[in-house]
């Protein structure tokens, strides 16, 4: 090979190593998303780890160190709900700071949101997130409870936040997939 031959070569390769650094550039990075959730019975924590996969999340559960569980705790549970109260949690694997989108996951108690959901929402600027709401019920009062979460997370624009909210006869595989994927549309 002549001398001139290896210097278009050279020329040819360093070309080729500056225009795919510049490319790399200009792809942008996935958003990193968080999958924050509270469930007592499991509902939620099922379209949490089903929505952690569709948008490939690393997921967060938080955990009330207040005992929900028996009919005392069951009691309890619904009032300190439906009074707004707030709880207190074992500390987070994961800081939400970290991540672009938010999807924040609460059953509904009496129509609203949870302690464990909403003491998060509360210990965390959220604003400069994008942020998407899901929760389940059994039958009723899960909007609600969504929109008191979504009017928690930024009153101002409430009505923005893209919602997921599920009865117990949607998380079937008939149902679920189609709900996650118009959720992570409104999202993506
Ligand atoms: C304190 C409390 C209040 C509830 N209130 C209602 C209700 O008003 N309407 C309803 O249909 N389900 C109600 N439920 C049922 C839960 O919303 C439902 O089972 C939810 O999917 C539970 O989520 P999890 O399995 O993630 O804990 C209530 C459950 C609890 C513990």
């Amino acid at each position: 090979m002549g001398k001139t031959m290896i210097k278009v070569v050279f020329v040819f390769l360093c070309a080729l190593m500056v225009s795919s650094a510049w490319a790399q550039e200009q792809i942008p990075e996935k958003p990193k998303v968080l999958v924050v959730y509270y469930s007592r019975e499991g509902h939620t924590k099922q379209v949490a780890q089903e929505l952690a996969k569709k948008f490939n999340a690393d997921l967060e559960q938080l955990i009330d160190k207040k005992k929900r569980i028996g009919p005392i705790a069951f009691s309890a549970a619904g009032k300190d709900a439906v009074a707004g109260n707030l709880t207190k949690l074992e500390p987070l694997t994961h800081d939400p700071q970290q991540y672009e989108i938010i999807l924040i996951g609460t059953p509904s108690w009496f129509g609203n949101v949870t302690p464990a959901v909403r003491t998060f929402i509360t210990q965390h600027d959220l604003s400069k997130k994008r942020i998407g709401v899901f929760g389940t019920t059994h039958l009723t009062g899960v909007e609600n409870a969504l929109s008191q979460a979504a009017t928690l997370l930024a009153p101002d624009r409430a009505g923005e936040i893209p919602s997921l909210p599920l009865r117990h006869r949607d998380l079937v595989p008939e149902v679920l997939p189609s709900k996650i994927d118009a959720f992570y549309q409104q999202l993506k």
